[in-house]
């Protein structure tokens, strides 16, 4: 089962090789409910952001399942504005402090900029929160660190300086968004890939060729998204606020095949990028 399955970090840590992804999930009643309810049906990989504003509620939800903590991976992300390594250890103590978790599995750069400014230049404000996260990494208050909406070009001047390579990448990825060079990039440089927005936020599932090989295998246009992730080696990160679905997602163990791969390498669906409505 691929609630039992793991990727190998290039330090060594076991990852679960799918999340439950808590953007866009409300904090409070939603937030809670939607971990436990995943956390109930198997999943051992909880991922979150300070930016989300929904790490405490996330946080009472894994305290609450009784779960034992070295059988949680929990990721959370340094908000996309906070840039310096002062700013970086402040923003990490109150993540650790809303989760209330111990330690984080996995902290990331949420993104090279400030989402209110797409594009600024912030290299020496990243290698500086990179700094933070490393130190951070060494003291053992985390056990991976990487970055996220990172481009080749974001990467390079992180490792150019500390000589510390990310352990992940955290990107938007789905069929038809594979943004093939940095996704060649991070196989050269064994950063994992972790697939945000697997279902396209939910346009995926109207994709005709997807449906197509969906039918093929008798499954739902959602599973043949979220298995192109595991079989491209990526990691996704579906959410969903009802339980059918959430424990659907996690019901992966039939594969593609090289037809399947190649069909879907050419999906080219301008629908598919369109923002979510139900
Ligand atoms: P809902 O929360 O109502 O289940 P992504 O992970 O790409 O951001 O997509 C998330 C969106 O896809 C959410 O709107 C979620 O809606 C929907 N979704 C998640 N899983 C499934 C599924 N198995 N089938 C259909 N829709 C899904």
């Amino acid at each position: 089962m691929i609630k039992d399955e793991f990727y190998t970090l290039s330090n060594g840590v076991k990852i679960p090789k799918i999340a439950f992804g808590t953007w866009q999930v409300k904090p409070g009643e939603e937030a809670y409910n939607s971990v436990a309810m995943a956390l109930k049906n198997g999943y051992r990989h909880i991922d979150t952001a300070l930016a989300y504003e929904n790490e405490e509620s996330v946080g009472q939800a894994i305290k609450d399942s009784k779960i034992k903590r070295e059988e949680l991976f929990i990721t959370t992300k340094l908000p996309s504005h906070i840039k310096g390594y002062k700013d970086t250890v402040d923003a990490f103590n109150l993540s650790l402090k809303n989760l209330d978790c111990g330690y984080l599995d996995l902290y990331l750069i949420h993104a090279p900029w400030p989402w209110s400014n797409v594009g600024q230049d912030c290299v020496e404000g990243n290698i500086e929160s990179w700094r933070a996260m490393i130190d951070l990494y060494n003291q053992g208050l985390i056990k991976a660190i990487g970055v996220s909406n990172f481009r080749e070009s974001d990467i390079k001047p992180l490792i150019d300086a500390t000589g510390f390579t990310p352990h992940v990448d955290q990107i938007r990825f789905f069929i038809g968004n594979t943004q093939e060079q940095l996704y060649n990039y991070c196989v050269k440089n064994n950063i994992l890939i972790e697939a945000y927005s697997p279902l396209a936020t939910g346009n995926i599932l109207k994709n005709e060729i997807i449906q197509k090989i969906a039918d093929k295998h008798n499954v739902t246009p959602a599973k043949v998204a979220l298995r192109y992730c595991l079989e491209r080696k990526t990691l996704p990160l579906p959410k969903s606020t009802h339980e059918e679905r959430i424990i659907a997602n996690l019901e992966l163990d039939f594969r593609l095949d090289d037809e399947d791969m190649k069909e879907l390498a050419l999906v080219h669906d301008s629908n598919l990028d369109r923002p979510y409505r139900s």
